[in-house]
């Protein structure tokens, strides 16, 4: 079947998204909800691009609290952009993809420095801004400033793919689910209405169980009448991915740890971190300490995945009793306050792995 079945039913499909969201939206703290923007009312552009930036890749759950924490700190585009960018990557840490927080930071001085502070309304301006892509430039035009624009995210790719029974794998289907939803966005109220389907997607369209009983568009949906909604999107079969190895080092003295600002250049780029044997992306690590000394050796404590790989960490703690490093240099990082380091995820594992060795070998 495919999209070519779109004709005048789009717009029955349409008015049926639209009116479910008047009832149903989600209440998110960078959205006006759907009574509201009614009226007109759009949303502040810079809540807008920093939700969509936060949500590139991170589930709207986890991002809520970061987006709170954000808006309180840095209330403006202007303040994100005096702000230091090991501040705001420090505050970043734990929602991964740190590239993302690197060019929120250049982004905004952009703005400010650029653009008197005032976001470009249109997508192909919003393209040029640093870490705004297609999906990013769609979703501000629309939302922020009521753009029609066609936004394409994750949760409608799933819908539209379902709705029309698209069944090239992706990511080649992408183009057809693009004329999908292309074909069903509204003159007036792309935003509200990209924010109805994801929401859609997120509770009723789901990829695993969808509540297609609870669906305003079950009528509608190719995928449902075949009873096969969960082949759709149809995915590329999946590459294994490889397993790294790379080992951290524990060296800890007078209740303070031994901390490091990793490279500018590379994974996980300036982020402060353990030391650690130069695991990389396309490499195991080393396993040579940065000390002489006794070391004892912890395998496989903790395991974390990437994009493209998935990286075991064997953990070395530090057993010899004088360290050189004098202990009141600023990299070393009291244990109890640990938590404000701005470790990213996979140093902040191994952390909480050793108060855990620490609590059974008290027992
Ligand atoms: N995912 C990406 N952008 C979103 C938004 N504006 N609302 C809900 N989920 C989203």
């Amino acid at each position: 079947m495919g999209v070519d079945r779109i004709t005048g039913e789009a717009q029955d499909i349409t008015a049926k998204i639209s009116a479910h969201y008047v009832d149903n939206a989600r209440n998110l703290p960078w959205r006006v909800p759907p009574k509201i923007s009614a009226s007109g009312a759009l949303p502040d552009p810079y809540h807008v691009w920093l939700s969509e930036v936060m949500l590139q890749q991170t589930t709207v759950a986890a991002v809520i609290a970061y987006f709170q924490k954000f808006t309180k700190r840095w209330p403006t585009v202007r303040d994100m952009a005096a702000a230091d960018e090991a501040d705001i990557l420090a505050a970043w840490a734990g929602l991964g993809y740190y590239a993302r927080a690197r060019n929120l930071h250049k982004c905004a001085r952009f703005v400010t420095d650029s653009l008197a502070g005032v976001f470009p309304s249109q997508e192909a301006e919003l393209l040029k801004l640093p870490g705004v892509g297609a999906y990013t430039a769609a979703a501000i035009a629309a939302i922020a400033f009521g753009e029609r624009a066609v936004v394409v995210d994750a949760n409608i790719e799933r819908l539209v793919a379902r709705l029309f029974v698209i069944d090239t794998p992706l990511p080649a289907g992408k183009t057809d689910i693009r004329i999908g939803m292309d074909a069903l966005t509204p003159k007036h109220g792309a935003g509200d209405f990209a924010q109805a389907c994801m929401d859609i997607g997120a509770s009723i369209c789901s990829a695993k169980a969808p509540k297609c009983e609870i669906c305003p568009i079950q009528t509608h949906c190719a995928a449902h009448a075949k009873g096969d909604q969960e082949r759709y999107p149809v995915k590329p079969p999946k590459k294994a991915k490889p397993i790294r190895k790379g080992r951290f080092f524990w060296i800890e003295q007078d209740e303070k740890l031994l901390l490091v600002t990793r490279p500018e250049k590379g994974m996980l780029a300036s982020m402060r971190a353990l030391p650690d044997d130069n695991w990389a992306a396309g490499t195991d690590g080393h396993g040579q300490p940065p000390l002489d000394g006794k070391w004892q050796l912890y395998e496989n404590i903790v395991q974390h995945s990437f994009t493209h790989f998935s990286l075991e960490i064997d953990l070395a703690v530090y057993q010899s009793e004088k360290i050189v490093t004098n202990s009141d240099d600023n990299s070393w990082w009291r244990l109890d306050e640990i938590d404000q380091a701005g470790l990213p995820t996979l140093y902040a594992k191994a952390v909480k792995w050793m108060a855990r060795q620490k609590e059974e070998d008290r027992k």
